[in-house]
């Protein structure tokens, strides 16, 4: 018999529903905090939610400071800049309230604060640094789940990617997820954010590194998208909605430490890293294209037939893989054209004469390529990257 490995990474301690942000201070007394970072952006503080924060971390009573100068979807550089005022603090606890950029910087702060080196250095010896400082994760956008990863995900600006660092250190120790971070997202970043949801669920569901831990996250999280993702989007009092995205995005990315993304992911980074398109916007171009390319593999139709039996709850019938896999790439390129992410790269000044060296970046991604259940050769790469330039 074929004995299987898998694993289930976690934060020690997750917090849901209304007014989960009031566990603050009780989080910072039981993890012995002394004084608190709090990490953050110029928008998040514009919108009012790093008040939220702040009003909690006053009750408990501890100092803190305040890092908000980092720009959405940083460069390594960015994120050391960032670093070396943080390394000069007496903090000793970080609370990240933002996206994913700001998380993600933050979780690389918590590794680095008594370190030499840097980020830099990470990009080649990832699990060199070792957890230095204890990290609650507040995110304010429900997708990307970087409150759940050992991931940070970094732009590299000579290269014209942008490259994933895993270390298990940077798993945060707490999360929180109140819907009323998320009530008055933005719906553009609402959508982007929750199609990259969608992308973990569904990738990571169809993945050959699939395995009993992720499907059980990956399909939960898949009902809960296809189900809530609009009302959620359009609706800005929809607070239920919105809570089960949070749960979504937080159930995808347990997925995708248990399993990981495919072709989606893959053929995405060079397009965030050379033309700075958001996450989001650059998986759901690619969605469609690629479930349509993995349809052509008998075995995937059968993945995304037990795909659509999870989450579709209507009156239509259909009894083959074959067509319940239609009729579920159709349920998805529905909502994304819903929720009006751009379909093709015209508006982000894309030349055709870079095709070949996005397909060389893409393919590139094997990490996340030798996941995919039907094979890519740079002929089908460049043949997706066609559907949408
Ligand atoms: N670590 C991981 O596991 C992981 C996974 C996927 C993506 N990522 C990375 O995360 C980043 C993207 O994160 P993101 O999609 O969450 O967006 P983001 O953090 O880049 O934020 C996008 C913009 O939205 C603003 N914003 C966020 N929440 C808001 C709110 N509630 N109200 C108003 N404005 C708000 C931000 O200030 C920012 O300007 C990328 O760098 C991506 O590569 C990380
Ligand atoms: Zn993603």
């Amino acid at each position: 018999m074929k004995v299987e490995n898998y694993s289930l990474k976690m934060p020690k301690a997750v917090f849901g529903g209304v007014n989960s942000l009031e566990k603050i201070p009780q989080i910072l007394a039981e993890a012995g905090a002394k004084h608190v970072a709090v990490f953050t952006d110029k928008s998040i503080k514009g919108a009012g939610l790093f008040t939220l924060i702040e009003e909690q971390v006053i009750n408990s009573g501890l100092g803190y400071e305040v890092y908000d100068d980092l720009p959405a979807e940083p460069s390594y550089m960015q994120v050391q800049e960032n670093i070396e005022r943080f390394k000069k603090t007496t903090a000793d606890f970080i609370i990240a309230c933002g996206g994913g950029s700001v998380i993600d910087s933050a979780k690389l702060a918590s590794i680095l604060l008594t370190d030499e080196y840097g980020v830099k250095e990470l990009l080649d010896e990832p699990t060199r640094a070792k957890n230095c400082a204890k990290i609650l994760a507040v995110p304010t956008t429900a997708g990307t789940g970087a409150e759940c990863t050992p991931n940070a995900i970094v732009g590299v600006p000579e290269k014209a990617v942008k490259i994933g660092i895993v270390n298990l250190n940077m798993i945060p120790d707490y999360v929180i997820l109140d819907a009323k971070l998320i009530e008055h997202l933005p719906r553009k970043i609402a959508a982007s954010t929750g199609i990259d949801a969608m992308c973990h669920a569904i990738e990571c569901y169809t993945s050959n590194k699939a395995n009993p831990f992720s499907n059980t996250f990956a399909l939960e999280a898949f009902d809960l998208i296809m189900n809530n993702i609009e009302k959620a989007c359009d609706d800005s009092t929809a607070m239920e909605e919105k809570n089960r995205m949070q749960i979504a995005a937080f159930y995808g990315k347990v997925a995708i430490t248990a399993s990981g993304t495919t072709a989606v992911h893959a053929l995405s980074y060079p397009l965030g890293g050379k033309y700075h398109i958001a996450h989001g916007v650059s998986n759901a171009m690619l969605l469609i294209p690629v479930m349509k390319y993995n349809y052509q593999d008998p075995q995937f139709q059968k993945r995304l037939a037990v795909a659509w039996d999870k989450a579709y709850h209507g009156d239509k019938k259909f009894e083959g893989s074959e067509q319940k896999a239609h009729a579920l790439i159709e349920w998805m390129s529905s909502i994304v054209k819903h929720l009006d992410i751009p379909g093709d790269l015209k508006e982000f000044g894309v030349d055709p004469k870079d095709l070949d060296e996005l397909v060389t970046a893409g393919m590139a991604q094997q990490r996340l390529l030798v996941n995919n259940m039907r094979t890519l050769t740079d002929s089908d790469a460049k043949k997706i990257y066609l559907e949408i330039i």
